[in-house]
């Protein structure tokens, strides 16, 4: 479990499960996400889950986002993991509505980014997220990232983000 002064990230548990599910059943989340909403009921959602906590994903590392005094209020992860390129994607989501715009979102990027630069090699985290999504511009932008250019994919308009390694280490340097 890894503490900041709003949120831990801890590892992901089977009673996390409901949650997700309601999350990924969101159509506004979904849109914020440009992610297509997930249309299987709980008991499969609940066995792909159990069965991938069981098995985790070597490419993909996700943590829970919890308020300190232990409510979970979204999911962060970095995956692609790529040790050859030396890099990872990373996502969030904040799916309780009541914690955004509070700075959660942020210090979770943060305390994730701080995680993965400390405990992996990896040298660049990239990300994408709709240009629409000013809000998630302005934490990524919060967090260090900074946009490297834009991509169309399946309808959809993304701005592009990323962070290497040393641009990191200069912005811990500077605060
Ligand atoms: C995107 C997300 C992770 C950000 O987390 P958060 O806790 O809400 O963000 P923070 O409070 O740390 O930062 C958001 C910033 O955007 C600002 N903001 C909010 N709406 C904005 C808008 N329409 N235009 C510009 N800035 C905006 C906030 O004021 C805040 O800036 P400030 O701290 O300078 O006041 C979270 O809101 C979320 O998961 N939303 C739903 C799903 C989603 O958007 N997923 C896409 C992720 S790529």
């Amino acid at each position: 479990m890894i503490a900041d002064t709003k949120i831990k990230l801890r590892d992901k548990r089977l009673v996390d499960a409901l949650d997700d599910y309601t999350w990924r059943t969101d159509l506004e989340l979904a849109q914020l996400d440009a992610t297509p909403l997930l249309t299987i009921t709980f008991p499969q959602y609940l066995s792909d889950y159990a069965s991938e906590l069981r098995y985790p994903f070597s490419t993909r590392r996700p943590f829970a986002v919890e308020t300190l005094d232990g409510k979970h209020i979204g999911n962060c992860v970095y995956y692609n993991i790529n040790d050859t390129k030396g890099e990872a994607e990373l996502g969030i989501m904040i799916g309780d509505r009541d914690y955004w715009d509070k700075g959660y979102g942020s210090e979770a990027v943060t305390t994730l980014v701080s995680y993965i630069f400390h405990q992996t090699k990896l040298k660049r985290i990239y990300l994408k997220t709709l240009n629409s999504n000013r809000r998630a511009q302005k934490c990524f932008q919060k967090c260090g990232f900074t946009s490297y250019g834009h991509l169309s994919k399946d309808g959809y308009s993304f701005t592009l983000m990323e962070l290497h390694r040393k641009q990191w280490q200069e912005q811990q340097t500077e605060t």
